[in-house]
């Protein structure tokens, strides 16, 4: 979601070439000067000299011909790779390899790197493959899984919680990384219930978010003893703020192109931005209770989503607190499944103690009682293969775009 700087969308491919090595120079220039396709901006000099000032607005690939004896050339380049995030790609050229240095440009995820001497078919060709955006771009981006609530006080916060928790110990390895996000800016409560120090400060990026880089996300993510990562501001409850979408959408992409797993704790109320992250997730689950009106809302919701967001993800209904007596009036199972119908998936169990214990302590459910029936249930879920065409996001995949990068809201 580069909601600030997207690949140009004619067909004007802009490469921005930095170099201090008149050979190198004339190369690019005879490589790209003779096409009319290409519009071609060399800057002379050294990265440290001039990096920062690179207009990296609407530019298709950066190369930069690092000079390596030239102290700070490193410095530069992660200054920029941090400017850049993940678009416009950034290709290195060096004039020797170096195990150290090509470490450190993994690292800072530079699209890929060239050895003098460089002949033009390679630089044409590197260009040109970074320049369509990573081959997996799909896959390479974060799962995103939402939830929303049908009604007040039914569990979101408590069920994001617990999935982002049990998605660190997922992927192959049995280690993956996984954020979650407090969007309900109003009311947020994820950083409470893990007892940490909200660090989001929506104020310093909401004027001019394009500062928001990688290193600002850093600053302003906390971390749970687990590993999880928490994106969570202070409350505002006398506040009814209403944010710049772009601000929320360029926080998503950064965080989802950073992240294996995203849990996103979403607000009852319909933003500007809403419609844009609910597309832009690969699970959307929506949170209710056992009460008729629980189960109407929950209806209602599904309905108008799928209205809205015909493209989306498939909103998946969770009934949380479920409780069942066999011989007692008061709804069953059966009862949610005839209202809600193939959109109902799950039943997550009440147990008042255990998730007030997890809350109060700010610890995983599972650490309190091994093997309890909530986070057997959230495993399940989480386990669930979706179909290719429910987990696709709704988003045109144009090179270097992300998720969010909708616009529906805007
Ligand atoms: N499965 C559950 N069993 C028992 N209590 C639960 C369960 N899920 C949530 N709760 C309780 O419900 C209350 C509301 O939960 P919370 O996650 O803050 O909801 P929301 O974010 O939707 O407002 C909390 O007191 C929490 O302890
Ligand atoms: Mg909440």
């Amino acid at each position: 979601m580069r909601l600030v700087r997207q690949p140009p969308t004619n067909n004007q491919t802009r490469v921005v070439v930095i170099t201090a090595d008149a050979e190198f120079e004339q190369l690019v220039r005879a490589t790209f000067g003779a096409s009319g396709q290409i519009d071609l901006r060399v800057i002379p000099g050294t990265l440290t000299g001039g990096g920062d000032k690179i207009d990296v607005d609407g530019v298709t690939v950066v190369v930069v011909d690092l000079d390596l004896n030239h102290t700070g050339e490193l410095h530069a380049l992660e200054r920029l790779t941090n400017r850049t995030g993940s678009w416009p790609p950034v290709v290195v050229v060096t004039q020797g390899f170096d195990a150290n240095v090509a470490r450190a440009m993994v690292q800072m995820r530079v699209a890929d790197f060239l050895v003098k001497p460089v002949s033009p078919v390679e630089l044409v060709r590197t260009c040109a493959r970074v320049a369509k955006g990573p081959a997996n771009a799909e896959s390479a981006d974060a799962q995103i899984y939402t939830f929303l609530p049908a009604v007040g006080g039914a569990g979101v916060t408590t069920l994001a919680i617990q999935t982002a928790l049990l998605l660190l110990s997922s992927g192959p390895r049995g280690r993956s990384s996984s954020c979650l996000v407090d969007l309900d800016f109003q009311h947020g409560t994820c950083a409470d219930y893990l007892d940490l120090e909200p660090r989001l400060d929506l104020s310093e990026i909401e004027q001019c978010p394009e500062r928001l880089d990688r290193q600002l996300l850093e600053v302003m993510t906390s971390y749970h003893a687990s590993g999880l990562a928490v994106i969570a501001a202070p409350n505002r409850p006398a506040e009814m703020r209403s944010f710049n979408p772009d601000m929320v959408t360029r926080l998503l992409d950064l965080v989802s192109s950073h992240f294996d797993h995203v849990v996103i704790d979403m607000p009852r109320t319909w933003f500007s931005w809403t419609d844009a992250v609910l597309l832009g997730s690969n699970r959307l689950f929506v949170i209710s209770e056992l009460t008729v009106p629980g189960l109407r809302q929950a209806k209602q919701l599904v309905t108008a989503i799928r209205e809205r967001l015909d493209q989306g993800p498939q909103p998946e209904v969770i009934v949380n607190r479920f409780e069942e007596r066999m011989f007692s009036p008061g709804l069953k199972k059966h009862d949610v499944v005839h209202a809600l119908g193939k959109d109902f998936i799950a039943a997550v169990p009440n147990n008042y103690r255990l998730v007030r214990e997890a809350i109060d302590r700010g610890v995983p459910l599972e650490e309190i009682k091994p093997g309890n029936k909530i986070t057997q249930q959230l495993k399940k879920l989480i386990a669930t293969p979706v179909t290719k065409s429910e987990t696709a996001p709704a988003t045109a995949t144009t090179a270097g775009t992300k998720n969010f990068n909708l616009s529906l809201a805007r």
